[in-house]
């Protein structure tokens, strides 16, 4: 499953984001992956315990905790500080998969990798090629959202970046530990609530709105392991 969650920062916070990671320090992308990853990758981030990075990544964290649909969708227990990453001049990051543990740094914690998030910095018409490119059991999805927009999807998928072959492309990316471990369980509770939503939505609160929202948070109840 994957979920684009639109507007998860504003223009402001977008530009903000921009001025300050325009004056980073950007270093090689190989720091943070293992030997596998390393083969595959070609482009910049910021260090992971850059100064830069923690403020910014707090900015998004802080936006992420009021998004409705990226709660309802991810379930998330842990998130890892955002990263950030920027790609030009041909950088790419070829098919790798995310490891399935990660250290949160500066601490002795670990999480797991459930889901991987890009959130877009950079808007669209200012670069060519960049998108991110995941495979799943139905084929290959190609994702390039405008900036401020944040895409969901499976740690446990291989994906790309395709080569920038104009301009930048800089992002944000984080992996989030979610309170329900098994992805069938986290989509029917995602499909269950946005149903909800959209009878609430339609008819109002009732009866039958009140008895599915039992039912949904039941079963969260159930499978939920925090
Ligand atoms: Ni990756």
């Amino acid at each position: 499953m994957m979920i684009h969650v639109p507007k998860v920062l504003t223009a402001e916070q977008v530009a903000e984001c921009r001025r300050l990671l325009d004056t980073a320090e950007w270093t090689d992308g190989k720091a943070t992956v293992g030997e596998q990853g390393a083969l595959a990758k070609r482009n910049r981030q910021l260090p992971e315990l850059s100064p830069v990075g923690r403020q910014l990544g707090e900015l998004i964290l802080t936006a992420l905790a009021r998004n409705p649909l990226f709660f309802s969708a991810a379930l998330p227990l842990k998130t890892v500080p955002p990263l950030f990453n920027r790609y030009e001049g041909g950088e790419h990051y070829g098919m790798h998969i995310d490891g399935a543990v990660r250290a949160v740094p500066g601490s002795s914690h670990f999480i797991r990798t459930d889901l991987s998030s890009t959130l877009f910095l950079t808007d669209p018409a200012d670069y060519d090629g960049g998108e991110l490119v995941v495979a799943d059991t139905f084929g290959q999805h190609s994702v390039k959202l405008p900036a401020g927009d944040l895409i969901l999807y499976p740690a446990s998928s291989l994906h790309r970046v395709n080569p920038v072959t104009r301009g930048a492309r800089i992002s944000s990316f984080f992996w989030t530990q979610s309170m329900v471990a098994d992805a069938r369980h986290r989509e029917l509770l995602f499909q269950l609530d946005q149903s909800i939503q959209r009878v609430r939505g339609k008819h109002g609160e009732s009866e039958e709105t009140l008895a599915l929202a039992g039912q949904y948070h039941n079963l969260l109840r159930m499978w939920s392991e925090i």
